[in-house]
């Protein structure tokens, strides 16, 4: 007989990628953060959950979003927490990943949230410190709790998301974003396509099952979800399309384009936007359609699902 109890806890200490996760991880993670979401609407929104916990946040790339909303949710589960951002630390005068992070542990950290430019750089310190390490973006790899927010906003809306069609539109090739929501969407039974110029599109996005649009009308025809990425031009060295004005007019998502579709699909994006270049203002704070806001508000409660979740992975 097959044991259909849920899980209580993850199947791993750290949170490297959503490709390590299982589809029972997720809906783990999903089930701890309602109960947080609920939570944060009333008037305690602290609990005491981590109190003898420490946590590093080392961010080696810039955040707004992502950054403030792990340090919120770590005051919320009542974390100590220290902050570090590399560009005014010791790592400009030459001090390794490894060295720069074994000096924060020796002070008693126990998780670490890292973001950091090079893919894999995670992977690197889970298997050399013994802290639960959180990605919060590697370079253009995986930016796992991104895609975790993603989702649980679309499930806010569908309740179930298999066979529900989301379509990712723009700067692919570049975001970690897309990867991450990628293997999440598809562990959750999402059927998932990609939207942009051919050279922003990589090639082997086809062997991951994922659908391929080089035309934003097709795309928006066959989706009920479009996540719509930026283009991130500081990871571009060479020009990958002629300029922002002709990407606008062949993917910017605007209300003319949305119009000549005749259903509500709805709107994301994980930020910082580009206005005018990848959406037009009038959709991303269109209040029934776009959910962008909400994708914020519903990244604290998720992060401090994960958090928990890693936190009770931990011996007594
Ligand atoms: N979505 C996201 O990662 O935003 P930040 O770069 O501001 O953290």
């Amino acid at each position: 007989m097959t044991d259909t109890t849920p899980s209580t806890r993850l199947s791993t200490k750290h949170l490297l990628g959503i490709r390590d996760l299982t589809k029972a991880d997720i809906e783990l993670i999903f089930s701890t953060a309602d109960g947080f979401s609920s939570m944060l609407q009333g008037r305690i929104r602290k609990v005491p959950t981590l109190r003898d916990t420490t946590v590093a946040n080392i961010f080696f790339e810039n955040s707004t979003r992502t950054r403030i909303s792990f340090e919120l949710a770590e005051k919320r589960l009542s974390a100590d927490i220290v902050n570090f951002s590399a560009s005014s630390s010791s790592v400009k005068k030459g001090e390794t990943l490894l060295d720069t992070v074994q000096n924060i542990l020796a002070m008693k950290v126990d998780m670490v949230v890292m973001r950091h430019p090079a893919p894999g750089a995670h992977q690197f310190l889970a298997q050399h410190i013994p802290a639960n390490i959180i990605n919060a973006g590697d370079g253009t790899h995986e930016h796992p709790t991104q895609a975790l927010l993603d989702a649980f906003s679309m499930r806010q809306r569908f309740e179930k998301l298999a066979g529900k069609r989301v379509v990712i539109i723009g700067d692919i090739l570049h975001s970690r974003v897309a990867l991450s929501n990628i293997f999440c969407l598809q562990k959750l039974g999402a059927k998932v396509a990609v939207c942009g110029p051919p050279s922003l599109i990589p090639f082997h996005l086809p062997k991951l099952g994922v659908k391929v649009f080089d035309q934003l009308d097709d795309a928006l025809a066959w989706a009920d979800i479009a996540n719509v990425l930026r283009i991130q031009l500081e990871r571009q060295d060479i020009k990958f399309f002629p300029s922002l004005r002709e990407y606008h007019n062949l993917y910017g998502l605007t209300r003319e384009r949305l119009a000549k579709h005749d259903k509500d699909i709805l709107i994301m994006h994980p930020g910082p936007i580009n206005r005018g270049v990848e959406i037009s203002s009038a959709v991303a704070d269109d209040p029934e359609q776009s959910v962008i806001l909400q994708q914020v508000e519903n990244g604290v409660a998720v992060r401090m699902a994960v958090l928990y979740l890693l936190g009770a992975s931990n011996p007594e």
